[in-house]
C-alpha cells in the first residue's frame, strides 16, 4: 500500500491517505503534550511503543470479539487502519479513583471505586474536552442513542478483556480512554490508541506510574517505563 499526503497531524499521531480510499496510515510520534498541549515534550521511543503496544492489545480484543481499525502493522511507528469518522468523544473507564475523578471527586488516588465509571468528554480543544453526558451527546448529535449504546457495551468488555489480559503482566488498569468511529459502512468500531498515553498502568506490586502521568507530573523516568510496558507485553 502507498502512503499518500498528510491527512491530519495530532499531538501524538499524524494520518496519512493510501491508494486505498478504504484506509489510511498512521504514525505514532515521540511528542508529548498535557493539559490540553499547556505542557509540551518528548518521550523517547514512545511512538514505537504506542505503535506496538496498541496493536498488540487490539488484536487481543478483536480475537475476543471486539471490532477494531486495526488492518496491519507496517513498521515500529506505523500501522494501516481502516478509515472511520471517528465519533467525537473521549469515553473513560474507571476502576480505580485516580487523575481529574479523584480531584472532582475528593477521592483519594488508589482507591478501588464500588462500581466502574464510565464518562464521555466532548472531543473539542478550544473548549478542553468538556464532559458531557447523554443527553448532551443527543443534543449536540454525537451519536445516536444506539450507538451510544453499542459504545457503552464495547467499553465495558473491553474492560473486563484488557483488565484481565494486563493482569497477569503484572500491571494494574487504573482507568483508560477509548475513541471509537464509524467504518464505510456505518458500524461502530474502536479507533484511536490503548497505549501508556491513554491509560493509567500501576504496577501491581508496587504501584509504581507506568504511563504518562510520569511526563504529566514531572516525576521523571517515563522512557523506561513505556519500554517497561512494551517488555512485559511483547516481551521484548
Ligand atoms: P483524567 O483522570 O485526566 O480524566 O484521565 C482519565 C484517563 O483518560 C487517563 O487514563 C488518561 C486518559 N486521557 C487521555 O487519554 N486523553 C485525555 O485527553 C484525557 C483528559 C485523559
Amino acid at each position: 500500500m502507498k502512503k499518500l499526503e498528510q491527512l491530519y497531524e495530532g499531538k501524538a499521531k499524524k494520518v496519512f491517505k493510501t491508494d486505498d480510499e478504504n484506509c489510511y496510515i498512521v504514525e505514532y510520534k515521540d511528542d508529548a503534550t498535557a493539559g490540553n498541549g499547556a505542557k509540551k515534550g518528548t518521550i523517547l521511543g514512545k511512538g514505537v511503543v504506542n505503535n506496538r503496544v496498541t496493536n498488540h492489545l487490539m488484536k487481543m480484543l478483536e480475537q475476543n470479539g471486539i471490532p477494531t481499525h486495526l488492518v496491519e502493522e507496517i513498521n515500529d511507528r506505523e500501522t494501516i487502519v481502516k478509515k472511520v469518522t471517528i465519533v467525537p468523544l473521549e469515553v473513560i473507564v474507571r476502576n480505580v479513583a485516580a487523575g481529574s475523578l479523584a480531584k472532582r471527586l475528593g477521592m483519594e488516588e488508589g482507591t478501588v471505586l464500588k462500581s466502574t465509571v464510565l464518562e464521555y468528554c466532548y472531543k473539542d480543544d478550544d473548549l478542553g474536552d468538556p464532559m458531557v453526558n447523554e443527553y448532551h451527546i443527543a443534543a449536540l448529535g454525537c451519536a445516536t442513542p444506539d450507538e451510544l449504546k453499542q459504545i457503552a457495551d464495547y467499553s465495558f468488555k473491553i474492560n473486563k478483556l484488557l483488565g484481565d489480559y494486563l493482569k497477569d503482566a503484572g500491571i494494574e488498569l487504573i482507568d483508560f480512554k477509548l475513541e471509537f468511529g464509524r467504518d464505510v459502512n456505518g458500524k461502530i468500531i474502536l479507533a484511536d490508541e490503548i497505549s501508556p498515553d491513554t491509560c493509567r498502568f500501576w504496577d501491581s506490586k508496587t504501584h509504581a506510574h507506568l504511563d504518562k502521568d510520569l511526563f504529566r507530573r514531572d516525576l521523571g523516568g517515563a522512557e523506561e517505563a513505556y519500554k517497561e510496558v512494551l517488555s512485559r507485553l511483547l516481551g521484548k
